[in-house]
């Protein structure tokens, strides 16, 4: 399983240590991703950012090749079916992870009806896309190549010929598959490196690790009031997301009385799931605007509103999420908190095969 690499069984292996040691990386100090992580083999994967281990499918174990090659996958665009897209396209660095689009613009040029969301600790999840219609990462990396977003469709299987027929793709999926690529793989490389995509290198983090100096005093309220305020019920722990849906009103046309975009509902056909999407992170929120699910809402600053003022009334709306009253001041300083999550580490763009 760990083929063509050699392990320490007591210290962990950096990813960015390994990545320094790769074709294409010499010399290169920083990151293989945005890697807070580490491998030792035998032991279960788990990002060194305090946020306790990963479920790693049993099918799908983390290897540093197996995750080098995905990296590479994941920033190719000849994987989409026009040559046009990569997965990074739309979950870019500058952007938080995502695109900066209100909703997204797949392969060929299809207009998507959702906004990219962020990426960031996404292997913490168990359910994906803002309605969690997949149900695991490889899942949904299958769903992202052959749907829309990367407009594969048919040409999936053209697309893995092609894949095989590139030298360098060939042998890593030798050493990592021990065969050629083929569809299936593919997407496990990609959730494999995905797992990777850690963020817990922010000046919150380093202010929760004991350094006082690290946010300034606004942020410090800023916190309170977002305790106060109980925004942490939803947007909870040091991921800054239950990972599960709720329903704060967002895409609700109070005239006709419906949603744009039913969500939850068209996964679980519960009432209640109406109108219903996954919590956001909110980690490195502040780069990530557009906001919401819809891309309705341009600032933080305005976002932050809408939430305050308790989402937008309608009959499916979660009963956790209250108008919190704030004073002028109290936003301010929410937003000064706000930025505290924004992440130091990136991910950066291996060199294709
Ligand atoms: C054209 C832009 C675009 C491209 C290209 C793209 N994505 Fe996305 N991604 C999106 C959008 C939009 C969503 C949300 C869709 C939804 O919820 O229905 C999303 C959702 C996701 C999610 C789920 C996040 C969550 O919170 O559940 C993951 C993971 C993801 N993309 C990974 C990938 C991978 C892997 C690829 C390449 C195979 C890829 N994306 C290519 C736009 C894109
Ligand atoms: C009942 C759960 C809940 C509570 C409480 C809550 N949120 Fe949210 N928040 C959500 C959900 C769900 C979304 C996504 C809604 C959508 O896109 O339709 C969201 C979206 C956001 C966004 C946009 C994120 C993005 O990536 O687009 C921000 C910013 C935000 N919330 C901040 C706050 C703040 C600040 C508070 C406290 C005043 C708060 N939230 C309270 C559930 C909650």
């Amino acid at each position: 399983m760990f083929r063509g690499m050699s392990f320490s069984r007591v210290l962990p292996i950096l990813l960015t240590g390994v990545a320094a040691g790769l074709p294409g990386c010499a010399g290169e100090e920083t990151n293989l991703s945005a890697v807070n992580t580490a491998i030792v083999p035998g032991e279960p994967y788990k990002p060194l950012a305090n946020f306790g281990p990963m479920d790693i499918p049993a099918d799908n174990p983390m290897t540093q090749a197996k995750v080098e090659l995905g990296r590479q996958l994941y920033y190719d665009s000849r994987l989409s079916g026009d040559g046009s897209r990569s997965c990074y396209s739309c979950h870019l660095v500058e952007h938080g992870l995502t695109d900066g689009r209100a909703q997204a613009i797949g392969a060929y040029e299809k207009q998507l009806t959702r906004s990219s969301p962020t990426l960031w600790n996404i292997g913490f999840h168990s359910l994906f896309y803002w309605d969690g219609r997949a149900p695991s990462l490889e899942v949904q990396a299958a769903k992202a190549w052959s749907g829309g977003n990367m407009g594969a469709g048919d040409d999936v299987p053209a697309i893995v010929e092609k894949i095989n027929a590139i030298a360098g793709y060939k042998s890593q999926f030798e050493d990592v598959f021990a065969g050629p690529a083929t569809k299936d793989n593919i997407p496990q490389a990609l959730a494999a490196y995905m797992r990777t995509l850690v963020s817990g290198n922010t000046a919150f983090d380093r202010w929760q690790a004991g350094d006082e100096g690290a946010v300034s005093d606004g942020a410090k309220r800023g916190y309170e009031v977002f305790q106060k305020a109980k925004c942490g019920d939803c947007h909870s722990g040091t991921l800054f997301t239950d990972m599960v849906f709720h329903n704060v009103g967002i895409g609700y046309d109070s005239s006709s009385g419906e949603f744009a975009d039913i969500g939850r509902f068209k996964v679980t056909s519960q009432e209640s799931d109406t109108g219903a999407f996954k919590t956001p992170t909110l980690r490195d929120i502040s780069k990530s605007a557009p906001y919401f699910h819809d891309g309705s809402v341009a600032t933080l600053d305005s976002a932050v509103r809408v939430m305050a003022m308790g989402g937008i009334p309608n009959p499916h709306k979660d009963i956790k999420l209250k108008p919190a009253n704030l004073e002028e001041n109290e936003i301010q300083d929410l937003l000064e908190f706000l930025e505290t999550l924004d992440e130091d580490t990136a991910p950066t763009s291996p060199e294709l095969p």
